[in-house]
């Protein structure tokens, strides 16, 4: 069966943040033949997929998100020449490399948008979503509508130029294409088979929810923020057009090559719906990232309380897993993520850092061996947790940026706001990766472009790789395990059932081919808890622990805070 499986479904994948992996040149942003120069450390820990986030030309308003040319690299990371040499590198390693494909929108600086905006009358000009807007009675100017995007205002832009606004969800300088235009599609898929043609094995899509607009662009009717706007996915998320957008990519690109292609799907869709575009009948891309199984933490509703206060949960977290599960089994394929560079740091979210390495290892063992392809996020391999900056503009990223220009008043002090963005914002997932204790956690000679985290002097790659019980030597266990032709295919090909799944402290699971089967107990909690279930009885082997010492009694095991195991068992 495993034989059937595509190479995708086998894989382990990991996320690179270009800007923050490693830096060769000392000037404090990493670059491409920073990823060359650590392919080995990849390929050693069990890696055989890596999904490369932005590094082609652009202002780096949102850190290569906003392109400005997609088929040059930045000077930043390096030259247009690393591209095919990353690639040819990594496959000599087995090792398949995934570009993070932004096609929603791009830099107000690429050659469209500069030609679109210039007159009314340029053939670019429908590259865009242009609108009139309209003049309040107080004369101020409008936007064409009161749609909100996803950085904290209107989803519009003024561009003076021509008296007109320009949609664009995330920052204003990222306006969003327009994909109605069969022209742009066609531009678009000539940057896809670009990539295909040099090698690369597939795409991260990036925000891929959005290419269909509502396109009678009529206001929300939702309860709009004071600004008077409002976020309404159902005016851009999710909406017919797109799916025969996308039918039309595979049509013409993507059936053409033997790629992989991960969408990234927000705009609250249900796992029904996801079939729609990864089903393996109805599809046309191979698999959706959800967010359902990010937030449930309680750090985004935390203003005003203390950490003692946040507290996951565990029951919606496995529901939500499962539910996914439910929907997409044996009709489409899952990708699986804790962390990635748009959240903070999931150590310091379900795990503790006063219980680093047993949060982190628990936190392995319930991701690795659920159903799906995982992905893991530079630094979770050796637990790195959220920053601890206090001053706001070391939030340095657009969205943070943003969020503070708006919502300073709503907090007693800046330090207040600063300790909320140390637990939601994804600034958390930039900082530098830790390579070593040495300056700058090893990350980079120069100065680096963000605060590294302090801890880096006890949290590191360098001290984990010589401890035989750290945190990247249990990864590194486990993706071997997870690698087992028998371990794989009952992860892959069996059901995935929760154990006592209203559990409020423990997420527990199994797989069964048989009598044969794989069974996770994890504490998600910073405190003992008992665990009963009758599988205990039929102990085989334990594979993985985080703690010597588990008692387990007949049908009762004992989990210290975070404990956690993954045992074989046979009825
Ligand atoms: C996606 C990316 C995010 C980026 C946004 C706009 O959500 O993951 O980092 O800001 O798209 O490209
Ligand atoms: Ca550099």
């Amino acid at each position: 069966m495993i034989n059937e499986m595509k190479w995708w479904q086998k894989a382990v994948g990991y996320q690179i943040y270009p800007a923050s992996f490693y830096d060769t040149n000392g000037d404090g942003v990493g670059d491409l033949l920073g990823i060359i120069a650590k392919l080995d450390y990849l390929q050693d820990l069990g890696i055989d997929l890596i999904w490369v986030c932005p590094f082609f030309k652009s202002p780096r308003d949102d850190n290569g998100y906003d392109i400005s040319d997609y088929f040059s690299v930045d000077p930043v990371f390096g030259q247009t020449s690393d591209m095919k040499k990353l690639l040819d590198e990594a496959h000599k390693r087995n090792i398949k490399v995934i570009f993070d494909f932004v096609l929603n929108h791009t830099s107000d600086e690429h050659p469209w948008f500069i030609e679109s905006r210039s007159n009314e009358d340029n053939p670019k000009r429908d590259f865009y979503i242009w609108r009139k807007g309209t003049i309040a009675k107080d004369g101020k100017r409008l936007p064409p509508n009161n749609w909100r995007g996803f950085f904290s205002d209107s989803a519009w832009a003024y561009d003076h130029l021509t008296d007109s606004y320009y949609m664009k969800i995330f920052s204003k300088k990222m306006p969003d294409l327009n994909w109605e235009n069969k022209v742009v599609r066609n531009a678009i898929f000539e940057v896809a088979k670009f990539y295909l043609d040099l090698g690369v094995d597939g795409f991260r899509l990036d925000a891929i929810a959005h290419l269909a607009r509502d396109t009678s662009f009529a206001q929300s009717t939702l309860p709009t923020e004071s600004d008077g706007t409002v976020l309404d996915y159902k005016k851009f998320s999710n909406l017919p057009k797109m799916f025969d957008y996308l039918k039309e990519f595979k049509q013409e690109v993507l059936s053409k090559y033997d790629c992989v292609t991960v969408g990234e799907v927000g705009g609250g869709v249900s796992p029904e719906e996801s079939l729609l575009y990864s089903g393996y009948d109805k599809g046309s891309i191979n698999m959706v990232f959800n967010f359902d199984t990010a937030w449930e933490n309680g750090a985004y509703a935390s203003e005003g309380k203390t950490d003692d206060e946040i507290r996951t949960n565990v029951k919606n977290m496995k529901h939500n897993f499962r539910r996914w599960f439910e929907g997409c089994y044996q009709k489409s394929w899952l990708p699986l993520y804790w962390d990635n560079h748009d959240h903070p740091r999931v150590l310091s979210q379900y795990g503790s850092i006063h219980y680093r390495e047993a949060s982190a290892k628990m936190l392995a063992m319930v991701l690795l061996f659920m159903y799906g392809t995982p992905f893991i996020f530079n630094g979770e391999e050796i637990g790195m947790s959220n920053v601890v900056y206090e001053n706001l503009d070391d939030f340095k990223d657009v969205s943070d940026q943003n969020f503070i220009k708006e919502g300073r008043h709503r907090f007693s002090s800046d330090l207040a706001m600063a300790k909320y963005l140390q637990r939601t914002s994804r600034t958390n997932g930039h900082a530098p990766m830790q390579w070593s204790d040495e300056r700058n956690a090893g990350f980079t000679t120069g100065t680096p472009w963000l605060k590294m985290n302090p801890n880096y002097l006890l949290v590191n790659v360098k001290t984990q790789k010589e401890d035989p019980n750290s945190i990247l030597n249990f990864y590194k266990k486990a993706l071997k395990i997870r690698k087992k032709p028998e371990i794989l295919h009952l992860v892959t090909q069996t059901r995935f059932e929760l154990i006592d799944a209203n559990h409020e402290d423990i997420f527990s699971y199994h797989h069964f081919a048989g009598n044969e089967g794989l069974l996770v107990i994890a504490n998600f909690r910073d405190y003992e808890v008992k665990f009963t279930t009758e599988h205990l009885k039929d102990i085989k082997e334990v594979l993985l622990a985080n703690y010597d010492d588990l008692i387990i009694n007949e049908t009762t095991i004992e989990l210290p805070p975070f404990g956690a195991v993954l045992l074989k068992v046979s009825k």
